[in-house]
């Protein structure tokens, strides 16, 4: 399918953050384009911000000054709806209501030709419910961008029962066209991103309440071992309280209280206080003048490790056994379950369960549990816990051995799957079960996670790396350990690790 020709009007309607964006990305891309408000001057305002990023870009010399005066001349503000009769697809970026939007979109419906394409940058409400009661519900469709829109890549294309394929594809190719990273998604509650990253802040505020450790820690190990940008606290201070949490209850509603989606009560309460992050000063961390932002948590060993015996395949964390010899120490292999020896201490990737419940049931003496890295020859830090029956010789033996190999260690409480293993196993049976209902693609999905929120690998393609049997069996651990639905499996991984598929099939 072709995209729209680059002379075909657009119009944007709402000129707040998210309309001037998607203006400027239209214009840039060699539409005219009019922007239309209700708020009288707002789209005259925001043609003169898109005007003053464009010179920013001039002056960073990322823009040619004769291309900055064409796109200028491109964008026009106007003062009616009327005026947007000749648009031949209109995005509208108002207002996140739902009844705000059906009457807009039928006004457009009576203004502009049959075949106008009628877009929607709605990050939760349902374009089916956008389109109903429309004269062509064919045409809608959802065009969700991300914020900041001219940075961000990903560009949700959501369908409704009524969205006419040809409509979606032809967004999906002008989206393509206009340098963005387009993916096909379902009308179903947080389409794809909203939806699979739920678990990445979930896990985090369940770890908190727990006590796993403070969030200065839980952030730093999401970072240096898990490869986020950002660890949960940082980023839902930077995103608001109030608007995480509100798009978590939405999820939570619109999926009839699916426990998997459960809102917390430590962010409720942070919405409750208004302490809502940067934007008002104080939200997990404090940003007043000067305040200093707390340290994570590091254990220091002061002796020192020489050699381990690593015992059969680490699996995912196979790469450690090369970084602990380039670091010098030595390395002995021999035949077994895949575990670390060292000093009295066994060391063992998480499998799910409690160390003491799997120090206990496999008989191992002195265990110390690992956490899920990204890359384990390059994480700077490293999650530990261990089994209440551990000598402090043992600990320490263990502490100095991940030390030696350059990695800082951080304790964390004995819980199911530590940080970023039970994180990354729940985004990514999230991201499974949305594949299962046909949401999206699995590589659409995997896509929509990296360009979309900046994941350092797609979900699924990192559940494959863990292994399949391994995801599923952290999950089975984690469901049996709270007794809770919200751990349950997707049957797309069952099913995966019964035929030896991969999620990618
Ligand atoms: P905003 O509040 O900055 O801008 C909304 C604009 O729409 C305002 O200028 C307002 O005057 C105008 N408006 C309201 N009702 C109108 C109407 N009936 N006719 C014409 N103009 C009207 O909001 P923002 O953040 O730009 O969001 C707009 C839409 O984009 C919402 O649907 C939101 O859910 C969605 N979205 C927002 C993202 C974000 O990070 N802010 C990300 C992705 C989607």
């Amino acid at each position: 399918m072709s995209p729209l020709a680059s002379d075909v009007q657009v119009a944007v309607i709402g000129a707040g953050a998210m309309g001037a964006g998607i203006a400027q990305v239209a214009a840039q891309a060699g539409h005219p384009v009019k922007m239309y408000d209700n708020r009288p001057g707002a789209a005259a305002q925001a043609v003169a911000g898109i005007d003053r990023q464009l010179t920013r870009l001039v002056e960073k010399g990322k823009l040619q000054a004769a291309e900055h005066e064409m796109i200028r001349l491109r964008l026009s503000p106007v003062d009616t709806l009327e005026a947007l009769a000749d648009a031949g697809l209109v995005i509208e970026a108002i207002v996140e209501n739902l009844q705000v939007k059906q009457t807009l979109l039928r006004q457009i419906e009576a203004l502009c030709a049959d075949d106008c394409i009628l877009a929607s940058n709605t990050s939760s409400l349902s374009i089916t419910s956008l389109a109903a009661g429309l004269a062509r519900p064919q045409q809608v469709v959802g065009m969700h961008f991300f914020n900041p829109a001219p940075l961000m890549a990903l560009v949700e294309v959501v369908s409704g029962l009524a969205t006419e394929p040809a409509v979606a594809s032809c967004i999906y190719a002008t989206a393509q066209a206009w340098g963005k990273q387009p993916v096909h998604t379902r009308s179903t509650p947080g389409f794809i991103v909203n939806r699979v990253a739920r678990p990445f802040y979930a896990e985090s505020l369940r770890l908190l309440q727990e006590g796993a450790a403070d969030c200065a820690s839980l952030d730093a190990l999401l970072r240096d071992a898990g490869g986020f940008r950002m660890g949960a606290f940082e980023l839902t201070d930077l995103i608001g309280h109030d608007v995480n949490y509100a798009v978590t209850c939405s999820v939570f509603d619109a999926f009839y209280g699916d426990f998997r989606f459960q809102p917390s009560l430590v962010q409720k309460e942070l919405v409750d206080a208004g302490r809502l992050g940067r934007k008002t000063g104080q939200g997990f961390y404090s940003y007043a003048e000067g305040a200093e932002r707390p340290t994570p948590a590091e254990l220091c060993s002061l002796t020192s490790a020489e050699a381990c015996v690593i015992e059969g395949h680490l699996g995912v964390m196979q790469p450690l056994v090369e970084r602990l010899s380039l670091n010098g120490i030595a390395v002995t292999r021999r035949a077994g379950s895949g575990v670390i020896l060292v000093g009295d201490a066994t060391l063992a990737l998480s499998d799910g369960r409690l160390a003491s419940q799997r120090a206990r049931e496999d008989g191992l003496r002195n265990l110390v549990l690992l956490d899920l890295a990204l890359d384990y020859s390059t994480a700077t830090r490293i999650a530990i816990s261990w089994s209440a029956d551990i000598t402090e010789n043992a600990r320490d033996h263990a502490v100095a051995l991940l030390q030696r190999a350059g990695l800082k260690v951080t304790a964390v409480a004995d819980l199911p799957g530590l940080v970023v293993l039970r994180t990354v196993a729940m985004i990514a049976n999230e991201a499974a079960d949305a594949v299962l209902q046909g949401v999206g693609s699995a590589a659409d999905i995997d896509l929509a996670m990296r360009a979309g929120v900046n994941y350092p690998c797609g979900p699924l393609a990192w559940a494959g790396n863990i292994g399949i049997a391994h995801t599923l069996r952290v999950l089975d651990n984690l469901q049996r350990s709270y007794g809770e639905s919200r751990y349950r499996p997707s049957l797309l991984l069952r099913r995966c690790e019964a035929t030896g598929g991969t999620l990618h099939d």
